[in-house]
């Protein structure tokens, strides 16, 4: 970027940054912010940045009395739920997720009377209603593992049909013997993508690296060299400095990761969610100097209580 054009910027976000900044202290406030949201906020005012895993416990460890988080509406609800104590805020203007949209907590209870002798686990992308109906929890960073080694053979996955189908062909893979069903939802940026245009290019490029989210389809997980949360493919990218990489999943990482390591080179195409990108500056400074009362993420106590239990499962099964 020319360096006037770099100046400009920062003259143009200064003020609006100094003041959140300032008004973060008087306030005790933290910023967590997900790797999918806009640049200036990651590189300005967030304190914590990360996947749903890292940023669930972030929220939890933080000492502020009061969080904004910088992402969508159910990982507020999931530092909520994990510090009740604390006010949590959402900035964003249109803070859905298709996933979480996807069932909701009567679906919850209807498939819970069909499959009475079935364990429920649900992806972090859901309500709070929908985990408090949930035995565990798991995140793209512990999906696997979770399933593998839940205490039944029996096992209910909600909402990513497309995930589910991944963990249907993992389980294969590791020789576990689970019988798996799996629930409708799809994420509406990762279920687009191509194995054609995969193998398309891992002809034009010998030396590509296909790195991919576990929310894309079996297709596309089958052309790739890593499956991992957006922490995990970030990581993965820092420890291998040559050749060309192809990222499969929402575009604000691959941004990330070229501001940070711009000798990486990256080819293809990426996806946009418009949830996560409805975070800006401007409103995180709105929220911050004059919350209304439906940026507070609000949950009933017995859900809380609920939807802690599924949470603190999958913290168990992750870290033992
Ligand atoms: P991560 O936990 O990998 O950050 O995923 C969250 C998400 O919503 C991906 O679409
Ligand atoms: Fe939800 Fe997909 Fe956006 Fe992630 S990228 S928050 S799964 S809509």
């Amino acid at each position: 970027m020319p360096e006037e054009h770099l100046r400009a910027l920062c003259e143009h976000y200064y003020p609006t940054i100094k003041e959140i900044d300032d008004l973060k202290k008087e306030t005790d406030t933290v910023i967590l912010g997900h790797s999918y949201i806009k640049s200036n906020i990651i590189y300005s005012v967030a304190d914590y940045v990360g996947d749903s895993y890292e940023l669930s416990k972030n929220a939890m460890e933080a000492k502020q009395k009061r969080i904004i988080f910088a992402a969508v509406r159910f990982m507020g609800e999931t530092a909520k739920i994990l510090s009740p104590q604390k006010d949590v805020l959402i900035p964003g203007t249109e803070a859905g997720c298709t996933l979480a949209d996807s069932i909701t907590a009567e679906d919850m209870l209807k498939l819970k009377e069909e499959y009475p002798d079935y364990a429920f686990l649900c992806y972090i992308n859901t309500t709070a209603e929908v985990k408090a109906h949930c035995d565990a929890c798991v995140t793209s960073s512990n999906v696997y593992n979770i399933v593998e080694r839940y205490p039944s053979d029996k096992i209910f996955f909600v909402p990513d049909r497309l995930m589910g189908q991944n963990i249907i062909d993992e389980m294969k893979a590791r020789a576990v013997k689970k019988d798996i069903k799996i629930w409708t939802g799809s994420c509406y940026a990762h279920e687009e993508y191509d194995p054609e245009m995969v193998k398309a290019l891992r002809m034009k490029y010998d030396d590509l690296t296909v790195m991919v989210h576990p929310e894309c389809s079996p297709a596309v997980l089958e052309n790739a060299d890593f499956v991992g949360s957006t922490s995990q493919l970030y990581n993965y990218v820092k420890k291998k400095e040559y050749g060309h990489f192809l990222m499969l999943t929402e575009c604000g990482l691959i941004s990330r990761i070229e501001a940070e390591m711009p000798e990486r080179n990256f080819v293809g195409t990426c996806s946009l969610c418009k949830y996560m990108k409805s975070n800006t500056l401007e409103n995180i400074l709105r929220v911050l100097k004059n919350p209304q009362p439906e940026d507070y993420i609000q949950i009933d106590d017995e859900i809380i209580k609920k939807a802690q239990l599924s949470i603190n499962r999958m913290f168990e099964i992750a870290e033992s």
